[in-house]
């Protein structure tokens, strides 16, 4: 399936209410389990805004189809952040500071935006199939999110599902941009790039979790098993991803390859207000 016949992008500009009734632990009342989902909902900010510039500088790059794509992905993406700023404000409501994890954020993407464009474009190609591998894991077993605050899994339910939408947006773009390196060095520089970007965002993600645990005074080493086992074992989204996650790096990979439109149709009704 190539960039033509693909599912249309489509941006949803929908608004969430988080009002200071939700707890802190919103998820199953569990601070491990909440965490995950916090530290991946506070990367998103400046991640998406990386994500935006880097595949922008490129948007002359290919077809009249694909510069459409990148719009509605530009559109996608900014309505994100717009959101998860919001939903990160229930736990700074709850008197958590950020400022730790905003810096890092701000310093590691700041050396990432002193890479040569190429590279910036191939790690957002790399991070993007990270959000549609977990988009797509997240909605094919509801029970991920189905214990949290009706406001909280729609917002995880549309951005989801818009992940999968826009899935193939960067990688083409990569494609179009790097269509005269040769066919080897581009699957070189996309493969080493992931590598890269896999450290990177797993580091990012656990050290989002350990400044809330921190300031809970729960860093402890129960706390991280419970971690651990929620993203590694039971449920264990990160296991649940491996086989789609290493397709990136087969020679003819693209996103398209694995058709998950299904699951778009199936929750565009549960992300109605
Ligand atoms: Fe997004
Ligand atoms: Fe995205």
């Amino acid at each position: 399936m190539d960039a033509q016949n693909t599912e249309a992008i489509v941006p949803r500009n929908l608004h969430f209410e988080f009002d200071e009734t939700l707890p802190a632990y919103w998820h199953s009342n569990n601070p491990a389990i909440t965490s995950y989902y916090d530290a991946l909902s506070f990367t998103f900010p400046e991640g998406e805004r990386f994500f935006i510039d880097s595949v922008k500088r490129y948007r002359n790059c290919g077809s009249p189809k694909l510069q459409e794509q990148i719009a509605a992905f530009i559109t996608q993406e900014s309505l994100h952040t717009r959101e998860h700023l919001a939903f990160n404000r229930i736990a700074t409501d709850h008197g958590y500071d950020l400022k730790p994890i905003d810096n890092f954020l701000k310093r590691r993407l700041g050396w990432a935006r002193s890479r040569s464009h190429i590279k910036q474009l191939a790690a957002t190609m790399a991070l993007e199939h990270f959000t549609a591998i977990l988009a797509h894991a997240l909605l094919e077993d509801p029970a991920y999110i189905d214990q949290a605050p009706e406001p909280i899994q729609r917002l995880w339910r549309w951005h989801a599902i818009e992940e999968i939408e826009h899935k193939a947006v960067a990688f083409d773009t990569f494609m179009a941009a790097a269509k005269n390196m040769s066919p080897l060095r581009r699957w070189f520089m996309r493969s080493a790039v992931m590598v890269f970007a896999t450290v990177l965002f797993l580091h990012t993600i656990f050290l989002g979790a350990k400044v809330l645990f921190r300031q809970d005074g729960i860093n402890t080493p129960k706390t991280w098993l419970r971690f651990l086992n929620y993203v590694f074992v039971k449920p264990g989204m990160f296991r649940r991803v491996l086989d789609a996650y290493f397709t990136f790096y087969k020679p003819g990979f693209h996103p398209w390859h694995v058709d998950d439109r299904r699951l778009i149709a199936e929750f565009i009704p549960s992300i109605a207000a």
